[in-house]
């Protein structure tokens, strides 16, 4: 048994997390800005942060307190995200934490993403913690197709609230880069999920946690969605050019969108050809693309 600390528990990802662990031998509990009532009412002990230097030894001192192993993080701020990463991470080493994940939780691209260079500065500071570190990269969360679904709308997003990109089901529209036809992986968050909480019982974390719950392309996916809904999407194909002004724009959507795109185009979206988590772990089952859009989109 190991005392794990979810990092923003109401987050996307650290909401089933916390959820899926505390059915487990571990021990949750969270950090987060605010008190979470709902969290303490369930008996899952939270410390309330400010991530700044102030509130620095009653971080440590929750931590110690609370016997903390492991601390896994679902921060996302276009502002904080460096500055509280590293919060944690100074506490957890005072504390005698022995292993961090950081908020990745996506692709491993942070040059041609932009928006993800501070993950890279989290993560070279995580590499010269002392700690054992690890990144879990599992593609794009498949949730992210689930607006509009017509089965079971809930599990479908998941809690997931923010953009799409390439196919968009409640539309009935789809934006192509090229032809379509470079690949990419996607996993769902379900999926995810009992994967992370699996390699609590690793006995050491590599590096990078590749999770690879499906690799296909837009193009293999728009088929799928048309053939399901039996809709005729409309379809955009965007050009080097229309990517490169989709960069330029002040809209952050937008911009995150375009450098997906130019990942894509660049062909830094398909990942994990080796070990992965799924692989080491066979028995939890991983839906497709397609599985998903048939199960949320059927007719
Ligand atoms: N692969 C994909 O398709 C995909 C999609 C979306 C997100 N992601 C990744 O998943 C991770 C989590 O994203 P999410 O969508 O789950 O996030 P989210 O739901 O927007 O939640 C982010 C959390 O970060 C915390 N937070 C916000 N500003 C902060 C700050 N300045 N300092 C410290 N904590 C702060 C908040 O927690 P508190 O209020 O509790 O402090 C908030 O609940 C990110 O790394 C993101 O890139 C991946």
């Amino acid at each position: 048994m190991v005392v794990v600390a979810i990092i923003a528990p109401t987050s996307t990802i650290g909401s089933p997390l916390v959820q899926a662990i505390q059915s487990t031998q571990h021990k949750v509990v969270t950090v987060s800005r605010s008190p979470q009532p709902e969290l303490s009412a369930k008996g899952i002990p939270t410390h309330v942060a400010t991530y700044l230097p102030g509130g620095h030894a009653t971080l440590v001192a929750f931590l110690k307190a609370q016997k903390v192993h492991t601390i896994i993080s679902g921060i996302w701020s276009l502002t904080g995200h460096v500055e509280s990463h590293l919060a944690v991470l100074a506490a957890a080493k005072e504390a005698g934490v022995r292993r961090f994940a950081p908020s990745e939780w996506s692709v491993p691209v942070y040059q041609t993403i932009g928006l993800y260079a501070m993950k890279l500065e989290v993560w070279q500071e995580c590499l010269k913690s002392g700690l054992e570190v690890t990144r879990f990269q599992c593609g794009i969360w498949i949730n992210t197709l689930g607006y509009g679904a017509t089965k079971e709308p809930e599990e479908a997003l998941a809690g997931y609230h923010g953009p799409t990109v390439g196919i968009f089901m409640d539309k009935g529209a789809a934006t192509l880069v090229k032809d379509g036809n470079d690949e990419l992986v996607f996993s769902r968050l379900q999926d995810i999920v009992p994967l992370v909480v699996k390699s609590l019982d690793l006995p050491k974390w590599e590096h990078d946690s590749f999770i690879v719950g499906d690799r296909t392309t837009f193009k293999n996916i728009l088929n799928v969605a048309q053939q399901v809904t039996g809709r005729s999407f409309e379809v955009k194909y965007l050009s080097e050019h229309d990517i490169d002004q989709g960069l330029q724009s002040s809209d952050i959507i937008e911009k995150l969108s375009s450098q997906f795109y130019k990942a894509l185009a660049n062909r830094e979206l398909s990942f994990g050809q080796g070990q992965t988590l799924n692989k080491t772990f066979p028995n939890v089952g991983m839906i497709t693309v397609e599985q998903f859009i048939k199960r949320h989109f059927g007719r």
